[in-house]
């Protein structure tokens, strides 16, 4: 029986045969237990049996669009009505399309683009693009970072999902982060510099193809670089020929109230990796941009890399109407009025709840830190790991119908673009109430 005739499934039963056969991320497989998800609207997931739950996160801070939106939908079916698919040696019109629309809107002279499947073959391009270039072959990358789980994004990946993956490529050396775990905000632009001058000074500047950064680290906490960091990675990079790499996998596209996390520092990287809200996750998309130089080292020099799937027409089609969609519907803006409205609520609850030890966030990019102890600062979890209080929170949040990302001691809040100011007022009553679980370790 074909998927359209069949008959309805249960919860329970997409549950059971899910569980069954299918392997999830990320999981002791025996341990999971995942929320059957029958369709979605706006900021809202529906289960089968009808239940409504506020996508708090954007499901993996991607759909930044929000869910059902016809547009993209009717894009993608006019498309898959016309050609689903050639091979990336060919030109379509979505191709021709999309590459001229990303120019237009990242920043400086990234004008060229190469086109993946996700983040992480987005990096895995971005450093064979940036060993090619420069003929050096270190990559700089630094611990609280996530750049994705194949080989060697997992490599560059500083946290701990690294380190059963290890050994991973060779030539990838760490450099210091912006924000230490377990303090409340970040070292001073001018240690964390210094720090990275000296590892490439004792690696050797000559030996250095490039230093990757996600712009705002995301899943490691939203740690937001204070002024004159980006600007200064870019000074350093510059001063030894290295070639600066941007992640903007997760806060590009709107999600931080600008199109790209590094136009608030007015910085232009040599490459920028993107993903998630370019397609805002309707089909699976990634691409790494270059700037012109780089793009016309590659006129006479053959590059060695491609997939099967790249430029594949459907989900370039779904990136176009996506942009279009940000466009229209002001979504940009509305991240960065809402990203206000959103920093009020993080400040009330933080004058409220004793618990809320820290908070971050720009545009609708943002976190919630809990600890036991506010003097001297102590985390509501120690690194790496949980505690009965963020187990029970995120049992609070599932039960009362809000899903988000629970990670160490942080509470995540970064909803879709479209969301409403009443909408955020709804999220955050929930999370209000929440933090009352917390509250009652603090210790003052
Ligand atoms: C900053 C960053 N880079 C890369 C990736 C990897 O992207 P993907 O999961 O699409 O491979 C992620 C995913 O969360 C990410 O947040």
């Amino acid at each position: 029986m074909g998927i359209s005739t069949a008959p309805a499934m249960t919860a329970e039963e997409i549950v059971r045969l899910s569980r069954e056969h299918t392997f999830f991320s990320w999981s002791v497989q025996g341990a999971v237990d995942p929320i059957a998800i029958d369709h979605a609207e706006g900021i809202y997931l529906y289960t089968p049996d009808g239940r409504r739950i506020i996508d708090f996160n954007s499901q993996l801070m991607s759909v930044n669009i929000g869910h059902g939106d016809r547009r993209v939908i009717d894009a993608i079916s006019a498309q898959a009505a016309k050609l689903q698919y050639v091979q990336p040696a060919f030109a379509t019109e979505p191709r021709a399309r999309l590459g001229a629309k990303l120019a237009e809107i990242m920043p400086g002279d990234l004008d060229k683009v190469f086109f993946t499947l996700g983040g992480a073959e987005a990096i895995e391009n971005a450093i064979k693009l940036a060993r090619h270039y420069s003929g050096r072959h270190k990559i700089l990358a630094r611990y609280r970072s996530y750049h994705g789980a194949t080989m060697g994004a997992m490599t560059l990946t500083g946290d701990p999902r690294r380190w059963a993956n290890e050994p991973g490529i060779v030539g990838v050396v760490r450099y210091p982060d912006t924000h230490r775990w377990g303090e409340p905000g970040p070292r001073p632009v001018a240690e964390s510099l210094q720090g990275l001058e000296d590892v490439i000074r004792y690696e050797g500047a000559h030996t250095i193809a490039a230093v990757f950064l996600e712009t705002i680290v995301g899943t490691n906490g939203i740690l937001i670089p204070p002024d004159g960091y980006i600007a200064g990675v870019r000074e350093i990079c510059d001063r030894h020929g290295i070639l600066m790499v941007a992640d903007e996998v997760m806060a590009g596209f709107g999600r931080t109230g600008r199109w790209f996390a590094v136009d608030h520092w007015d910085t232009v990287p040599d490459l920028m990796t993107m993903a998630k809200g370019l397609t805002s996750s309707y089909l699976p998309l990634g691409a790494v941009a270059m700037r012109h130089h780089i793009a016309e080292f590659f006129e006479t020099k053959m590059y060695y890399g491609g997939l099967t799937y790249s430029s594949h027409p459907l989900s370039l089609a779904a990136a176009l109407a996506t942009i279009e969609v940000y466009e229209e519907d002001d979504l940009i803006a509305n991240a960065a009025r809402m990203g206000e409205v959103m920093r009020a609520h993080h400040e009330a609850l933080a004058a409220k709840h004793p618990s809320v030890g820290a908070h971050r966030s720009l545009g609708l990019f943002g976190i919630l830190d809990l600890v036991r102890s506010r003097e001297p600062y102590e985390p509501l979890t120690p690194f790496n790991g949980t505690s009965d209080e963020m187990k029970a929170i995120g049992t609070f949040f599932r039960e009362n119908g809000l899903y988000t990302m629970i990670a160490n001691n942080s509470i995540h809040t970064n909803p879709p673009l479209c969301i409403s100011e009443a909408q955020l007022g709804e999220a955050f009553e929930i999370v209000d109430r929440a933090l009352e679980i917390a509250d009652r370790s603090f210790r003052g």
